[in-house]
């Protein structure tokens, strides 16, 4: 029988210590190569750096390097191609690579074990594995603030209701309004970044919590996987799950900012406010009603978010009773960080579609603009101007509106000969200044919604990301 096909307690590395064979229903409960399996390419990359390091000390010969090398190259190729051997008597990646590459490389497989336990390995792949992913997501969000950026620059003059308690507040601009979102995704971006920096250094030498008599190279294992250094104690080490904490707390508030930003415009593509169109391509039918069009895309970005959250508070729960240092209950981990990551990429991926895909309905949005009580505070602020303080100016401009709204008439449409009443010291001809458009331009502090300077934030934001200058932005 090949080593393959025995099956018992013989393949267990700790076999020696045991009297039987473990139970069938314990292997199947204790495995995660059904899951952490994905981490196959993390687990080859962290045993070749191993492998060269122990050739470094002298643990191995250039001939037992040679083999393992060549060994894990062997292993690698049959992940890739799929005829990978899963046994759950291997229980785990781990275990399954060393298995395969003691069958490719023979006795010098026997030693890539040397100095090492699978809780630093463990550790090691997932910071790897974090490194990456993180650091792909953060590109994946510069995607989604291109289509933004774009949208802020295409509607950079566009006046749109600006809602507080999704009640009409002020008017803004719709360059304010993509902005906004533009500001969110870089605070996702960066936190995406702090989580790569997180993942940063190498528990490799820790052991199994407290290192090792051998005379490794912790340093030059760390180097060589492009770590920017070292973990200082092992025993926190191998139980340190910090990183993927700070990754899906990242992943969490990014699915925050979609999830908001899909109910809003599940809101605004309604019959009801129609403010916004999606493309038909992004948007899915009714098997009975025949009129039917629904955004069931945004809709899945909201009921997904609360998927990554809910993977975020299992994990918090999965650390938060644990002693040190490695417990098995960390290997409830991976799960929970593969569908954080997967849901909150595929989300990402449909927003993308949606900013880029959308239209405002420009004359349902002027219509909605019509008759609206957005100019009080303007006109609040002019009465400051004029010397009124503001809790007075206020009231007096709330007597304004309750009077325009019992007339049926918008503030817009107020005359010198309306306001006069209320106050008697308006300008000559100042009704007929007030205008939507001229309330945004006046608004032109930093933060604030004037077109001008909301190009100025969304140019330099561009050229931050893409480095292409702010006229690729901003168009012709
Ligand atoms: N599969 C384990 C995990 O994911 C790897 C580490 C196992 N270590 C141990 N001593 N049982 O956490």
């Amino acid at each position: 029988m090949s080593e393959e096909e025995t099956g018992s307690q013989s393949e267990k590395p700790w076999g020696g210590r045991f009297s039987e064979p473990t139970e069938r229903d314990v292997e199947a409960f204790t495995e995660s190569i059904s899951f952490d399996r994905r981490l196959w390419k993390e687990d080859i990359e962290g045993s070749r750096a191993h492998a060269r390091m122990l050739r470094r000390i002298g643990l191995l010969s250039e001939e037992e390097l040679g083999q393992i090398l060549s060994g894990l190259d062997k292993v690698a190729e049959e992940f890739a191609s799929g005829t990978f051997p899963v046994r759950i008597e291997w229980e785990d990646i781990h275990m399954h690579v060393e298995k395969r590459l003691v069958h490719h490389a023979g006795p010098a497989g026997l030693k890539i074990h040397t100095a090492r336990s699978r809780n630093d390995q463990v550790s090691l792949d997932l910071r790897l594995f974090v490194r990456k992913e993180a650091a792909m997501m953060a590109v994946s969000v510069e995607g989604l603030l291109r289509e933004t950026l774009k949208k802020a620059r295409e509607y950079r003059d566009f006046i749109l209701p600006g809602y507080t308690h999704v009640q009409q507040a002020q008017p803004i601009s719709g360059g304010y309004y993509f902005g906004a979102y533009a500001e969110r995704l870089l605070r996702d971006r960066a936190r995406l970044l702090a989580a790569v920096a997180s993942a940063g250094l190498s528990p490799l030498g820790s052991g199994a919590l407290a290192g090792t008599t051998l005379p490794i190279d912790r340093e030059g294992v760390a180097a060589e996987l492009g770590f920017s250094g070292v973990t200082q104690n092992g025993l926190d080490a191998v139980g340190d799950r910090d990183f993927v904490a700070d990754f899906l707390h990242a992943l969490s508030l990014l699915m925050v900012h979609l999830s908001g930003w899909a109910e809003e415009w599940v809101l605004w593509s309604t019959r009801e406010f129609g403010m916004i169109r999606l493309p038909d391509r992004l948007l899915t039918g009714s098997s009975m009603m025949p009129q039917k069009k629904n955004p069931d895309i945004l809709e899945l970005v909201r009921g997904k978010a609360g998927r990554v959250f809910s993977d975020y508070g299992a994990l918090m729960t999965l650390l938060k009773g644990l002693p040190l240092s490695y417990n098995r209950d960390l290997q409830e981990d991976k799960e929970r960080l593969f569908d954080a990551l997967d849901t909150a990429r595929a989300c990402l991926s449909m927003m993308t579609h949606a900013v880029s895909g959308m239209r405002f309905e420009e004359e349902r949005v002027a219509e909605i603009l019509k008759g609206t009580e957005l100019l009080a505070t303007d006109i609040a602020e002019d009465l400051v101007r004029a010397g009124v303080p503001f809790r007075e100016a206020h009231a007096i401009v709330g007597r304004i509106v309750a009077d325009a709204a019992q007339k049926g008439r918008s503030l817009e449409e107020l005359t010198d000969v309306d306001l006069k009443p209320f106050f008697d010291r308006f300008p000559p001809g100042y009704a007929s200044t007030l205008s939507l458009r001229g309330s945004v331009e006046r608004r032109s502090h930093v933060g604030g919604p004037a077109p001008e300077t909301v190009m100025r934030r969304i140019d330099a934001l561009w050229k931050e990301l893409f480095g292409e200058g702010s006229k690729t932005a901003s168009g012709q």
